[in-house]
């Protein structure tokens, strides 16, 4: 029986590559990013496990283009791109790189508060502009404390802990929702308060978004949200882009009805030159990297190497969606 073959829709790390292709065939697509759709569903004809990215949309059609297909390993954490009630039916294995990517998207998400709350972008912008023409005055690039603001974190799972842990050191107070509240034990340890969502959204000086983007999830945050916000709150997205209406968002930063915005995801990635959140200096914007730190991306490599491996073979991925 000749090797079983396995389908890349990118590159992962040279070593994760080395040790599969010590074991299977490989094609790794090179070109357009992500995989055009066409190109995707004829070369996964005779692939027996998929390695995917989160840009790559992996539906019913794509499955069922791959008739041998047992198992998929995305590189990430979420898997809103998988049809996962598909795969479930179709018998597929599906993997994913939880828990290691948790301290470094905790830290982006750190890193987006601060910036945007003390001007950090803005402020490089201005004297790379060569507009800094004086030392600091009474008014002058003045930004927000973190200390003594109330941080809401919207799904409190790995990553909204490890947010709370951050800015506890801080010294923000710590508000959560979450579709399962925490023990209160561990709601003790984290000094976190658990509130209802409108309590959430209408009482934090900050909002950070941590949950996964699902039909329920999908533009939760809207123009209505966002109007019941503080005036004075800022927005930080390291989730998913979906999970906001980005047209309100626009809306809400340019009617200044919240006071800014760090988002690091988008309704549709790559963000284009003219887009309007581009324009404004009151919001930061990162290129999806949560996850981009040089240690997380290689354990993810190994990871999602770790889930073909098992899926391909018949057996649960260490880290499965599920079943
Ligand atoms: C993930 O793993 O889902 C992240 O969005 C990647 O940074």
């Amino acid at each position: 029986m000749g090797r079983k073959r396995v389908l890349l829709t990118r590159g992962i790390h040279r070593s994760a590559l080395r040790d599969l292709r010590g074991e299977f065939s490989l094609r790794i697509h090179s070109g357009e990013i992500p995989m055009p759709r066409g190109e995707l569903i004829s070369k996964i004809r005779d692939a027996d496990g998929l390695i995917c990215f989160p840009y790559d949309r992996i539906d019913g059609e794509v499955m069922d283009a791959g008739p041998r297909l047992r198992a998929i390993s995305t590189y990430s954490v979420g898997f809103d791109h998988i049809d996962i009630q598909h795969a479930k039916r179709r018998g597929i294995r599906v993997g994913y790189t939880p828990g290691v990517l948790t301290d470094a998207t905790a830290d982006l998400a750190m890193a987006l508060m601060l910036d945007v709350m003390r001007r950090v972008s803005e402020g490089d912008r201005i004297i790379r502009g060569g507009g800094w023409k004086q030392i600091y005055g009474a008014y002058d690039y003045v930004g927000r404390d973190l200390g003594g603001k109330t941080l809401g974190i919207l799904g409190m799972g790995r990553i909204g802990e490890a947010v709370a842990r951050r800015a506890s050191a801080f010294g923000m107070r710590i508000a959560y929702h979450s579709r399962t509240r925490l023990p209160r034990t561990r709601e003790a340890g984290l000094k976190a308060r658990f509130v209802g969502l409108d309590g959430l959204i209408a009482g934090s000086d900050v909002l950070s978004l941590h949950v996964p983007h699902t039909a329920e999830t999908d533009s939760m945050i809207n123009l209505a949200a966002l109007r019941r916000m503080k005036r004075t709150a800022f927005l930080i997205n390291t989730a998913r882009g979906r999970i906001v209406d980005e047209g309100g968002l626009v809306t809400a930063l340019r009617g200044r009805m919240i006071a800014g915005a760090g988002l690091d995801v988008f309704r549709s990635e790559p963000v284009g030159a003219g887009h309007p959140l581009i324009g404004m200096d009151n919001v930061v914007l990162a290129p999806h990297i949560g996850s981009s730190t040089a240690e997380t991306r290689e354990r993810m490599s190994e990871i999602t190497v770790e889930n073909l491996r098992l899926g391909i073979s018949g057996r649960k991925p260490a880290h499965s969606v599920g079943y």
